[in-house]
């Protein structure tokens, strides 16, 4: 007997389309080839499902693939178009906030040091959470600031990957630029799903793209986004609502944010490099499953520490020790990659990478590899802002 699969079909092709247009929102040509390439697959499915449509789909499906080959310069509404004449309404962004869902599996337990943020996170997601009087106005919106790399989105990611809320992910710069005209109407669609799938975290990575300084289209764009930005993080702290939505926002450069934007994240947190023990927890999770028996993690730990090394650097660090251990330990793989190369990929599949202990010398080497983007001035900078605006 043959099971119609056409509807389950025709639900993963929408999945697909809007995967697809959130790619190319991003900028991820990659992604957004990968996507058109399965909305390409579901039409030809399609067309096995329902014979009468065949045509149409088959169609369709050759339109996708003809935007495999051109991805990279097609924009997006002659794309659309192209796909979907008259179906797919460019200006109907309702279902755009979907496509900023991004599953979160990491944990608290993944970040190293950062304890304090960690407890003034965990304690707003809690006191948001509970049922409380309504006389009680939990923060819905807290501001992380700190030099990059230092766990911003991992601190985001893991409040939301804990309690298995809905996580959104969303560069506040790229919605500025690209849909100047419309970008207040995607905030907008970003909290009606947030609302939808709660509880919900939003994370709003480089609130400092919103800037009302100069006198642009721009401007006039991130206007309409912070104030669409505002009326969603105070129509929830009024409406009595036992949805959790909270938003995270974060920065590298507190110093460009705008006075209105500042003034709404009374919660400011700072995200500093990372301490001596901080140093060492890191590189312990970024090692986690392998032999540090041999390593000094105190005289690492304060090499990292002189060296200015972000969470991000100490993951550089890892990636380029590990990588060396890898080479010593498996010379026979590495000696012969030119053949190993040739290998169908069954055969690769069937040999394994050995590992072995880290070694002292494995981390000298990638430490001396490693350096820091940052300027002490830098560092400087972001303790001064948190001093003058940061909460305790
Ligand atoms: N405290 C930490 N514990 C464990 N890993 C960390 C920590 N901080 C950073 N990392 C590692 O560095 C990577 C980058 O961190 P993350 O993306 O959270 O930095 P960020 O502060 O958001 O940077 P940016 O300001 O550039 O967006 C993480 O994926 C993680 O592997
Ligand atoms: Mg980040």
């Amino acid at each position: 007997m043959k099971i119609d699969l056409s509807g389950v079909h025709y639900g993963q092709l929408k999945e697909s389309e809007k995967k697809y247009d959130a790619a190319r929102l991003k900028n991820d040509i990659e992604g957004a080839k990968k996507y058109a390439q399965v909305c390409a697959n579901f039409e030809k499915l399609l067309a096995e499902d329902v014979p009468g449509q065949a045509k149409a789909h088959l169609d369709k499906a050759k339109r996708w693939e003809e935007i495999v080959r051109t991805a990279g310069t097609a924009p997006r509404k002659k794309i659309v178009d192209r796909v979907d004449k008259g179906s797919e309404n460019e200006d109907d962004f309702s279902g755009f906030g979907d496509t900023l869902i991004e599953t979160s599996t990491v944990t608290w337990k993944d970040i190293g040091g950062l304890a304090e943020v960690k407890s003034l996170i965990m304690e707003t997601v809690v006191i948001a959470g509970l049922s409380k009087p309504e006389s009680i106005k939990p923060d819905k919106g807290i501001l992380l600031f700190g030099p990059p790399g230092t766990g911003k989105t991992l601190l985001a990611a893991a409040a939301a990957g804990s309690l298995k809320a809905t996580f959104y992910n969303v560069k506040i710069g790229s919605i500025i630029s690209k849909y100047v005209g419309e970008s207040s109407k995607l905030i907008t669609s970003l909290y009606d799903s947030a609302r939808k799938h709660a509880p919900s975290f939003v994370f709003i990575d480089e609130l400092d793209a919103i800037t009302m300084s100069r006198d642009d289209d721009q401007s006039e764009a991130s206007r309409k986004v912070l104030a669409s930005l505002l009326t969603e993080l105070d129509g929830f702290q009024d409406k009595k609502s036992d949805k959790l939505i909270l938003t995270i926002a974060a920065t590298n450069t507190p110093k460009k944010l705008d006075d209105a934007i500042l003034s709404r994240f009374p919660k400011r947190i700072y995200t500093p490099l990372p301490d001596k023990k901080a140093c060492q927890e890191i590189l312990k999770i970024q090692t986690k499953g392998l032999d540090i028996s041999n390593i000094d993690l105190e005289k690492i730990g304060t090499m990292c520490v002189n060296k200015n090394y972000s969470g991000r650097d100490l993951q550089s660090v890892c990636r380029d020790a590990i990588k060396s251990m890898t080479q010593r330990v498996n010379k026979d793989i590495f000696d012969n990659i030119e053949k190993m190369a040739e290998l169908p990929f069954e055969e690769l599949q069937k040999k394994t990478l050995r590992t072995g202990p880290l070694t002292m010398e494995d981390f000298n080497k990638a430490i001396a590899r490693v350096k820091s983007p940052l300027e002490p001035k830098d560092i400087k900078e972001q303790e001064t802002f948190n001093k003058d605006f940061g909460s305790s």
